[in-house]
């Protein structure tokens, strides 16, 4: 039976002749009497994309081998022909020049073997008081704890150019909705303040995440724990892990870790495709609120008027894969006996996938948001229709004296009669509005501008532009403490 093989990675390459080439050279092959299927091979193997994991692989194995010479299982000589034996594999890597081979299954395997042919049978010792289990629980960790670094440091850039760009339409007067309906004036740099705030919750929740992920396993073995006398403190020192797992079954089974990571990862591409939706709409001619960059659309073959905004889309549309992998996992995760099962492979794929298009999708927005050009003469006409100073009214007439209630009664009666009259509120004279209230003076018609409107809310979180301005500046401090750091940190 042919296997298709999968699509990760072009380097993965399944031959016919692989099961007679690679008859008894598997590490764990002394048991078995039979070669492994074709099938089986390329069923099982996991190189074509937790090569990935090389490099962290290689930091691992370093760090074990040294702890095995501190303890004494290991000669500082034997531990030393391991390092550089590992230095020169890292190095064939790096240049691409590593021959990956999909029948010794993983990256753990293929770095191992590619060891002893390296150095000889030192290179056999390397996994002493180890297992692929805690070995690859533990690679996981350090590459995801360096990868939410690097999505948390897009995140701060993609925050400041925000942050750049509200400061400039701090003014900039354009309707806020709700139901998607003109509900009352907001500027634009308030509202770009809230995506700030979002991704800034993102960065916090991503941090959090972090210490979870920075739990060394190693040391648990394959389940139990490992005769040889360790020390997993001093192992974790080298790797700059704060803490380690407290027990052996739970360190090698779970993946709790990186669930949570996709649930970070999810939120973020939710609050992405919110923006994203936003700038849709926006672009369209029936808003006509902005216009982005050339650079960033793309254009229709067939009808040559057409300026997409392709890249906002994307970003929407693959939420929907992020969110599928946080359901992979939860699902690969459920009913799974401790300790390790080998559907914990499969949790790989949905991580890298993960990460890979957060990055991107914020990579995106980078491109983005400086480009946005804001339309503001539409964005005005627009909150200059739908009587979205009604709310400003009602609160004119409390200050009057009359309760919330009635106000509200009072302006709802207006505004209709307004519709009637096709005028906006600001253009009812004051015998017009007196008709409803006797408590309406010539002051009404500063609160009934929109300037009137937003210049009122100057609380904190506020859309008044000296608001927006402080806004910014408490957001930039903010931003400014946060610290991304790798390893331990
Ligand atoms: N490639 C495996 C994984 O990603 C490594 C652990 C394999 N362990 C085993 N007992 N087969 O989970």
């Amino acid at each position: 039976m042919r296997v298709i093989p999968r699509q990760h990675n072009a380097s993965a390459q399944y031959t016919a002749d692989m099961t007679t080439k690679n008859k008894n050279t598997k590490p764990w092959s002394g048991r078995f009497t039979m070669p492994t299927a074709e099938f089986v091979e390329c069923f099982t193997e996991s190189v074509s994309y937790d090569q990935r994991l090389a490099m962290v692989d290689i930091k691992g194995s370093m760090a074990h081998a040294e702890m095995l010479a501190h303890t004494g299982v290991l000669s500082k000589q034997e531990a030393k022909q391991i390092a550089q034996g590992l230095k020169a594999i890292e190095k064939q890597i790096e240049q691409g020049k590593f021959k990956w081979d999909p029948a010794l299954e993983d990256v753990h395997m293929n770095i191992e073997s590619a060891l002893t042919a390296q150095i000889g049978d030192v290179g056999k010792k390397l996994h002493t008081g180890r297992s692929r289990n805690d070995q690859v629980a533990t690679d996981i960790r350090l590459y995801l704890r360096d990868e939410i670094q690097a999505i948390r440091r897009l995140l701060t850039e993609v925050m400041s150019t925000l942050l750049d760009t509200a400061e400039k339409e701090a003014e900039t007067i354009m309707p806020g909705f709700t139901h998607l309906q003109t509900a009352q004036p907001i500027t634009f740099g308030h509202h770009l303040l809230a995506w700030f705030e979002m991704l800034y919750r993102d960065s916090l929740r991503l941090e959090d995440c972090r210490k979870r992920v920075n739990v060394m396993p190693l040391g648990a073995g394959a389940l139990a724990g490992t005769s040889y006398p360790i020390d997993r403190a001093y192992t974790a020192k080298l790797l700059d892990f704060p803490t380690i797992t407290e027990n052996s079954l739970d360190a090698v089974s779970d993946r709790d870790f990186a669930i949570e990571f996709c649930h970070c990862a999810a939120v973020i591409m939710m609050h992405l495709s919110r923006f994203s939706e936003e700038l849709v709409l926006w672009m369209s001619q029936q808003f006509a609120f902005i216009d982005l960059d050339d650079a960033w659309c793309t254009g229709s073959s067939i009808m040559p008027q057409k300026k997409n905004p392709d890249i906002p889309e994307l970003v929407r549309g693959k939420s929907g894969r992020v969110y599928g992998h946080l359901m992979a996992l939860l699902t690969l995760m459920k009913s799974q006996p401790l300790a390790y099962n080998r559907d914990n492979q499969e949790d790989k794929l949905a991580l890298f996938d993960a990460i890979d298009t957060v990055k991107q999708s914020l990579q995106a927005y980078l491109g983005i948001i400086p480009g946005i050009k804001v339309r503001a003469e539409n964005m005005r006409a627009a909150a200059n229709q739908g009587y979205a100073t009604a709310t400003d009214l009602a609160d004119y007439l409390v200050r009057k004296q009359v309760p919330f209630r009635d106000a509200h009664a009072v302006v709802g009666q207006v505004v209709h009669y307004a519709i009637e009259q096709n005028k906006p509120l600001s253009k009812l004279s004051i015998k017009e509005l007196q008709q409803f209230s006797k408590q309406i003076n010539q002051d009404v018609f500063a609160c009934l501008s929109l300037e009137g409107s937003i210049s009122a809310r100057t609380h904190v979180g506020g859309t008044a532009p000296k608001q927006v301005q402080k806004a910014i500046k408490q957001a930039h401090k903010r931003l400014a403490k946060i610290t991304i750091k790798d390893g331990a940190a």
